[in-house]
């Protein structure tokens, strides 16, 4: 066998930098169990299409299973030689290790049929019947993704668990709201916390979305044209578990619109986690004083003895540049590719791979991180009961009492006007001032105008109001907790 996979036509052998240059085993290899399980499914469609022998078949899939192991035994072997613990090697060391031991191999593919010549013998050359790289790299990546998606539906409700048990401690603890980052109107710290739910249900929507738009197997679809022999594609379908084959073969071979959903949700993702960072960031300075960063996740300085950094939610909040960016790299790639496959689209792999890395490392680090918030609930509700929070609610009470509310707005906007003057926020304001800005102030006024009748005038269906944030955290409960 030769040593390339496609030799036959050359005369010349390949220029060395060139060679070393296009090769993707370097990065690819993570595909092992992809494309361990994309051929054994393709070696069962081709069995039943007469080309194996059942005998066949069963050697070429034990072979299969052997090789697919190979990244277990590199992480055996490294953890013997250095003796960490195995489940401490690391990806690189076990891809620098997989990597180094076949330096002949152009890309996974080539790999894998390199190393299950050495399983099984010549049979290795009967598997690539029928099909080709352009099929299995589609397929390969497709899985991948859908794995990568799976894992970070899970990690999403881990984030979303940690938040609605944030809220329920919270109970009904307060928090000034902020619009252009000026104090607005009172909120319960649940409600806040549950905007983040929303923003993560919605993230979830969009992967689950990708999923199922995504999951349509592409072997069978050959070079470009269609395999060349009748195969049933209905059998690797089914074995890799997809909904059914692809519809068109040329489609089927170049499209990397999955990558693109997938790298654009995170990306999407990433733009919600940036914004809780960001938050928290802001909430944890000595200036908001609202919450205390937990040591387990800060960091200190080496220069300056008494500080303690918030190093993980400006960490969060800059991987979500290279989500940003990785979605922006797929789609020039796919712009302007003529059909069918191009090379080019093996430059998107490992776009994908950094995606999926930077967001199970970020989702592991912040449901943990989440947990151990501690609120100073103390000055949130300070802050909420200063800078004439309840003005807009003062303002209903007006138009409650027959004030158009236009005109109440001016009127409460002249109290405020008359409270700065003061110093003194609407509640201290004595009764006969008001008085003078209309006769409409009674004594209970105050009532209407109290943190908790500020919050609860908000009685609409997601609206802060103590009784419906109660009902949006049971909601919430049920649907990402199941209780
Ligand atoms: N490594 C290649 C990729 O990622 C696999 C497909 C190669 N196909 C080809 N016709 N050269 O795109």
């Amino acid at each position: 066998q030769s040593a390339k996979m496609w030799s036959g036509r050359f005369r010349e052998p390949l220029d060395y930098d060139f060679e070393q240059w296009q090769r993707s085993f370097p990065f690819d290899w993570r595909l092992l169990p992809q494309e361990v399980a994309a051929s054994r499914a393709h070696a069962r469609t081709i069995a039943a299409a007469g080309i194996l022998t059942p005998d066949e078949l069963d050697k070429m899939l034990r072979g299969l299973e052997a090789v697919g192991q190979r990244t277990d035994a590199w992480a055996h072997r490294i953890s013997a030689t250095s003796g960490q613990p195995e489940y401490t090697s690391s990806t690189q060391q076990i891809g620098a290790a997989i990597v180094a031991s076949a330096p002949q191999a152009e890309d996974i593919h080539h790999y894998v049929e390199l190393e299950l010549t050495r399983e099984v013998g010549s049979l290795a050359l009967k598997l690539h019947t029928g099909r080709s790289r352009n099929e299995q790299i589609a397929t390969d990546m497709r899985l991948f993704v859908r794995d990568a998606i799976d894992q970070t539906l899970s990690d999403l409700r881990d984030w979303r668990t940690a938040l609605i048990s944030l809220a329920e401690l919270a109970g009904d603890a307060v928090m000034p709201s902020y619009t252009h980052l000026q104090r607005a109107e009172p909120v319960l710290v649940a409600h806040w916390l549950l905007a983040y739910v929303s923003m993560l249900e919605r993230d979830s929507s969009r992967f689950s979305d990708a999923r199922v738009r995504m999951n349509f197997c592409p072997l069978g679809s050959g070079a470009v044209a269609g395999a060349t022999l009748a195969l049933d594609r209905s059998i690797a379908a089914e074995a890799l578990e997809f909904t059914a084959p692809t519809p068109n073969s040329m489609d089927a071979t170049s499209d990397r619109d999955f990558m693109l959903d997938f790298a654009q949700a995170a990306s999407t993702l990433g733009l919600h986690i940036s914004r809780f960072a960001e938050e928290l960031t802001l909430y944890a300075t000595a200036e908001f004083g609202f919450v205390d960063l937990p040591e387990a996740y800060s960091t200190g300085s080496s220069a300056m003895p008494q500080k303690k950094n918030p190093d993980l939610t400006e960490l969060a909040r800059g991987k979500s540049a290279r989500l940003l960016g990785a979605a922006t790299a797929l789609a020039t790639l796919i712009k302007g590719l003529p059909l069918a496959y191009n090379k080019d689209l093996q430059e998107g792999q490992e776009q994908i791979f950094d995606v999926a890395d930077t967001l199970s490392g970020v989702l592991r680090v912040l449901p943990g991180f989440t947990s151990s918030l501690k609120f100073r609930f103390d000055k949130m509700q300070t802050a909420a009961e200063t800078g004439y929070l309840n003005a807009m609610a003062a303002a209903t009470y007006l138009s409650n009492k027959g004030v158009p509310f236009r005109k109440a707005h001016e009127i409460i906007g002249n109290a405020v006007r008359l409270g700065l003057d003061k110093g003194l926020e609407l509640n201290a304001l004595p009764l006969s001032d008001l008085q003078q800005l209309s006769e409409h102030f009674s004594e209970d006024f105050f009532a209407a105008i109290s943190l908790r009748a500020t919050l609860d005038c908000h009685d609409v269906t997601g609206g802060t109001a103590t009784s419906r944030v109660k009902q949006a955290l049971q909601e919430a409960k049920l649907r990402v907790l199941n209780m």
